[in-house]
């Protein structure tokens, strides 16, 4: 990454006068996103369908920032209004429009304990294990393609010392309830990054060593974890281990990501520099997302956390991030990015996607389970032998009194005893040796036994 300095250029008038100019370098972005880009990150904003016909509002949306979050659009309550019948309208709205205009969006959030739908509210163990899965798939395969990276699961862990995870009716479900949705979540969509995502995690404290013990427990056991975000919720500005703690996530092999900050206080201008400066300082720190535009849009009344005024006039604090952003730093690497799902191995022994073809047959299937009381997901790899496949059909023997409940990227015929799972559209022409994915849910115990491919 290149350094940006304000370059001296003295001029000499004819009227023999020196006359110092400041020139600013020729690739300095002149905006949050493009000065984001150059160095391979994102700049995004939190956005609400409801001020989208506010010309002001989208005025500054579109001019400085590369990436959107919906603040509050793709949250439980608001996709599935009750069970099992859901509403992408308002969601759609938001990344419809950015993604018209080339902006990213980030996927916020799958599972939380707030912002449920009253259905769920009211449901507990098995039925609600089963909903909460069920959700994570429809919604992550709704936005296959469109989302980038899922908050998968937001604020599962305590405040205060314990570092343990927080009390709630998905927390009740079990313990296992968060990696549940992220295999889900992998199964649904293998493109997007699949975070974590937490406030009061910003420093080293029991709370973020909560979560990082969760996430080396994942990267080791193989469940698919991408990303952790880190809302930076903020007075003043980040704790002075902020970069330390980034970092040792980081080197835990995922990447990191600022999701909602916004800065209280009268060193606002200050933490906001500190805030880029520590991520762009750590390669694997891929973007910035502020909780709002104006200071009226934030959802922290009365305290202008943000970079734009009521009216939409850029603070001291945009210049500052502004200026950090063109500051020195480290470009993402992207040698450093998780591979797609598709060549991560998960728990179960499936093959890498590279694996030579299978002699003889036209393909065969592995099977990865994640099975809790009651219920289970199930992801099957199908493996083109060397003949490639145009069509393909996998074959999977449930124990009895299991039943199939959901199915992603396939079609299933039957429910119960052996089911029959054929390609749909887009994922039926498989290249020799080559790999492509398929998920089922499903009650009572999990299958066993290796699926037939033909
Ligand atoms: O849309 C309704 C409106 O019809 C109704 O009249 C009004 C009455 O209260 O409520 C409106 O909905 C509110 C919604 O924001 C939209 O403004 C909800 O009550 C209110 O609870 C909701 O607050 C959101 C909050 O999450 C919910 O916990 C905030 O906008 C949103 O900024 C905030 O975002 C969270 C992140 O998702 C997770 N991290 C913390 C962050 C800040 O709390």
């Amino acid at each position: 990454m290149k350094r940006r300095h304000w370059l001296a250029v003295p001029a000499t008038l004819a009227a023999g006068l020196l006359l110092v100019v400041f020139v600013r370098p020729a690739d300095a972005g002149t905006t949050l996103g493009a000065s984001a880009a150059e160095s391979g990150r994102y700049f995004g904003a939190a956005i609400a369908a409801g001020r989208l016909s506010d010309s002001v509002y989208t005025g500054i949306l579109d001019r400085e920032f590369n990436s959107v979050t919906a603040e509050n659009e793709m949250k439980w309550d608001a996709t599935e209004p009750s069970q099992n019948s859901f509403n992408y309208s308002r969601g759609d709205q938001i990344a419809n429009r950015a993604l018209a205009r080339g902006q990213k969006v980030r996927g916020h959030a799958l599972l939380w304990h707030q912002q449920q739908p009253g259905w769920a509210q009211g449901m507990s163990g098995t039925a609600l294990r089963n909903a909460a899965i069920n959700h994570v798939t429809k919604v992550a395969t709704y936005y296959r393609g469109k989302v980038f990276a899922w908050d998968v699961v937001n604020e599962a862990f305590a405040d205060g010392g314990s570092g343990g995870r927080r009390d709630s009716n998905l927390q009740r479900t079990g313990n296992d309830w968060i990696e549940a949705a992220f295999r889900a979540a992998r199964a649904a969509d293998p493109t997007a990054k699949l975070c974590y995502n937490d406030y009061n995690t910003d420093g080293i404290n029991a709370k973020s060593t909560g979560v990082y013990n969760m996430v080396r427990d994942f990267r080791s056991r193989g469940v698919p974890i991408d990303c952790v975000g880190f809302q930076s919720h903020l007075t003043n500005g980040p704790p002075s281990d902020y970069q330390a703690n980034l970092q040792r996530f980081a080197d835990l092999g995922v990447d990191v990501q600022i999701t909602e900050l916004d800065i209280a206080g009268s060193s606002q201008a200050n933490g906001f520099a500190s805030v880029v400066r520590a991520c762009k300082a750590i390669a694997r720190c891929t973007g910035i997302t502020v909780w709002g535009i104006r200071d009226s849009d934030s959802w922290r009344t009365g305290e202008n956390p943000l970079l734009f005024d009521n009216s939409g006039n850029k603070k001291a604090a945009y210049t500052s991030t502004l200026n950090a952003l063109n500051g020195s730093g480290v470009p993402v690497s992207p040698g450093t990015s998780n591979p797609p799902a598709s060549s991560n191995p998960p728990a179960s022994s499936n093959p890498p996607a590279s694996s030579p073809p299978p002699a003889g047959g036209s393909c065969t299937a592995t099977i990865s389970v994640n099975a809790w009381n009651g219920g289970f997901t199930a992801s099957v790899r199908v493996t083109a032998g060397s003949g490639g496949l145009n069509g393909w059909r996998a074959n999977v023997t449930l124990p009895s009194g299991s039943a199939v409940t959901n199915t992603w990227n396939a079609t299933a015929s039957g429910s119960t005893g052996t089911v029959v799972f054929t390609n749909v559209s887009y994922n039926g022409t498989v290249g020799a040796g080559q790999t492509t994915e398929f998920g089922f849910q499903g009650t009572g115990s999990a299958p066993s036994g290796t699926p037939t491919c033909s």
